[in-house]
């Protein structure tokens, strides 16, 4: 079947391009921000993203991997990387070289129903931070997500919140589930009110009124920490609103919790272009002697590049000017002069046919190419290139000497 996946794209020519220099931008900022580069492969131990996405709750991300297995075990293409850089930095005892600042940008896969901004495999470029939990290090993460976004210049809301820690989020789960019981709840929601009512918060079919709000349960730590989350992110003018509703929909949060939201007229829903939090008791889930609080985020890229094109500014992509290399006759020695080009960094290329001049100079002037090198018989006898150059047909000799001292200039 000559037709992609569901879900997939094809990327060529200028969207590649555009993605490249959005990636170049993302890397740029995070070597200015000291963070390291890390790149984890693309399925793990589908055991992996059960344990952090807790199979037996309702976790979208569990329900959405894609699962294969050989004759002894199970793998998943991965669905998100929060997991696999921790398996990785625990694994490769990173924390002993004092490495705690990671970036990547890599595919993942979520089995889910495509729709704009919505795919089945997508580009992620993220930065994990593990630290102390403090204040300072959720507004460093906060802050480079808003910088990527001022580069870019696309102009977002965003949404903070705080769902406590282990200790006190408790007791909100038990006013949560009382308020819950008597409301209308979508099939889903049903599921989730035994076994991760936090998430119907977030549901985007159920609505409700007056729901208890969070800040009046949890401890004067948590509050403490997220109120200086927002003195931080109000010092360097970074604007954003507290959106009580919002949980994230992966099981490892704790903490502050935070989305970057992007609207536009042309769009039916806003839509996420970065989302993050901290997870401070993920690690401890997987080595139990190691207590390391850790915060990131992911945005996606496919998302990013949709909020250019609907703002306009998909960023130009010229073509670039080639020199293009004809000859019927002297393939050798046209070769020869192509490789010079090539290996002195001049963009180039040959016409590969013997066919007759005339066709090849036509075939040239389909191309993006600017000047034409033409080399025959003649030109190899005397030692000249004849170039010609395509917008206006003007048409020179000019010695390989007089060419080696152009390409210098
Ligand atoms: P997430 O909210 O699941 O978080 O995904 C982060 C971003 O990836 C989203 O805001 C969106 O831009 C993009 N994204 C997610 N799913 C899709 C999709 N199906 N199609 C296109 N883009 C998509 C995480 O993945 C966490 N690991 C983020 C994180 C890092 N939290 C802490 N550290």
């Amino acid at each position: 079947m000559l037709q992609n996946p569901k879900g997939t794209k094809d990327i060529f020519s200028t969207t590649w391009y555009q993605q490249q220099l959005i990636i170049d931008q993302f890397i740029q900022l995070c070597k200015q921000m000291n963070y390291q580069p890390i790149q984890t492969p693309i399925f793990e131990y589908s055991s992996l993203f059960q344990k952090v996405n807790n199979a037996n709750t309702d976790t979208d991300t569990a329900k959405e991997m894609y699962i294969f297995n050989d004759s002894k075990y199970k793998y998943a293409l991965r669905p998100e990387n929060t997991a696999s850089v921790v398996r990785a930095y625990l694994q490769n005892k990173l924390y002993a070289n004092n490495e705690n600042k990671f970036f990547y940008i890599g595919r993942m896969f979520r089995h889910d129903n495509p729709q704009r901004g919505r795919y089945r495999e997508f580009t992620q470029l993220g930065v994990e931070l593990f630290d102390e939990a403090t204040a300072a290090s959720d507004t460093e993460i906060i802050m480079l997500a808003h910088q990527l976004l001022q580069r870019l210049n696309i102009s977002t809301e965003l949404h903070i919140n705080t769902i406590g820690c282990e200790k006190c989020r408790g007791n909100y789960i038990t006013t949560l589930q009382e308020y819950l019981k008597d409301k209308e709840l979508c099939n889903d929601c049903k599921k989730r009110l035994d076994n991760n009512p936090l998430r119907i918060l977030d549901c985007k079919v159920c609505t409700f009124e007056n729901v208890p709000s969070i800040y009046n349960y949890i401890c004067d730590e948590c509050k403490g920490h997220f109120n200086t989350v927002q003195k931080l992110l109000a010092a360097i003018n970074v604007p954003y609103t507290i959106n009580n509703h919002l949980v994230r929909g992966l099981d490892y949060y704790s903490n502050t919790v935070f989305e970057f939201v992007f609207q536009h007229p042309n769009l039916q829903l806003p839509i996420t272009l970065i989302g993050g939090g901290r997870y401070n008791g993920l690690i401890k889930q997987f080595c139990d002697g190691i207590d390391q609080p850790a915060i990131g985020f992911a945005a996606g890229l496919e998302r990013l590049l949709l909020a250019l094109e609907l703002t306009n500014q998909l960023p130009e992509i010229r073509a670039e000017d080639f020199i293009y290399i004809v000859s019927q006759n002297e393939k050798e020695h046209a070769f020869k002069l192509y490789n010079t080009l090539i290996a002195n960094g001049i963009n180039a290329q040959i016409n590969f046919h013997y066919s007759s001049l005339t066709k090849q100079l036509r075939t040239a002037a389909k191309s993006n190419a600017k000047y034409v090198f033409i080399i025959e018989e003649d030109e190899v006898k005397n030692n000249y290139i004849t170039i010609k150059e395509l917008t206006t047909s003007k048409q020179q000799q000019i010695s390989y000497l007089q060419l080696f001292s152009l390409l210098q200039k």
